[in-house]
């Protein structure tokens, strides 16, 4: 991954910019911008991209059949926490698509394929990281909960080390997903989680469900036991932790 790098200093979104090129770029190439106008963040979210920050997407063509795009998600959020703990940091991943230090959070994954395309051919893979940014420059709703590597670590990182570090992780973990059972790839997610164990809410468009996550499934769903001892799988879904 990463062979091919397509780097702009100002985009709308990179997830679009990969989705138009994905057919004729190949496999691997990732498209990067040092800022983002219109970033976008899950369900509908805006997704702010501040100088300073990592905003990029990975075109991938999994030769794999691909049921569940939550899967590719956790495969990246391992890729993405690997890579931090390599600077020090205690990063850990909440289902499904954060990764968080300390309780905040410092990447959002977004997994996008053409919902048109009755056979998936192509996936983008979304990746925004908090770098060099300040805490203080987060917008209000989001500054509590929101930290960055340059807080984490107490100085700005070298991004492009960094960068390095990560398509060197993504890599291992997309060969490992490509090659290995998905079980191989949910137990070290599972060693690296911050979600497991914990009580959690999660809404998902028809219900809601409360209870003890308690594990990840070979789809990349979420175990939840609930107080009457029912065991929900949820594929999809916003999670807040409960307590
Ligand atoms: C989330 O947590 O809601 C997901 C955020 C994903 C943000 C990244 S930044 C690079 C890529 N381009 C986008 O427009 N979004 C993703």
């Amino acid at each position: 991954l990463g062979r091919e790098i397509l780097y702009y200093n100002e985009v709308e979104s990179t997830n679009s910019i990969a989705k138009e090129l994905a057919a004729k770029c190949p496999e691997g190439t990732v498209v990067i911008a040092e800022t983002q106008k219109k970033g976008r963040g899950r369900m509908g979210s805006e997704w702010q991209s501040l100088p300073g920050g990592i905003w990029f997407s990975v075109i991938l063509k999994p030769s794999v059949p691909l049921e569940y795009t939550a899967k590719i998600t956790l495969v990246a959020g391992l890729a993405v926490s690997k890579a931090m703990r390599e600077l020090g940091v205690d990063a850990r991943i909440k289902w499904p698509n954060d990764v968080l230090i300390h309780g905040k959070k410092v990447c959002g994954i977004l997994t996008e394929v053409d919902a048109e395309v009755e056979k998936i051919d192509h996936v983008i893979l979304g990746i925004g990281i908090n770098a060099n940014v300040r805490q203080s420059e987060f917008r209000e709703e989001i500054r509590e909960d929101s930290t960055s590597l340059e807080e984490e670590v107490g100085k700005p990182i070298d991004r492009i080390a960094f960068m390095k570090q990560l398509l060197f992780e993504l890599e291992q973990q997309y060969i490992k997903f490509t090659t290995q059972k998905f079980s191989d790839i949910v137990s070290e997610w599972i060693s690296l989680s911050d979600t497991i164990g914990k009580e959690v809410t999660v809404t998902t468009p028809v219900k809601i469900i409360e209870g003890k996550a308690v594990g990840v499934t070979d789809k990349g769903a979420l175990l939840v036991k609930t107080k009457n001892n029912v065991r929900e799988e949820i594929i999809a879904g916003r999670c807040r932790y409960s307590k």
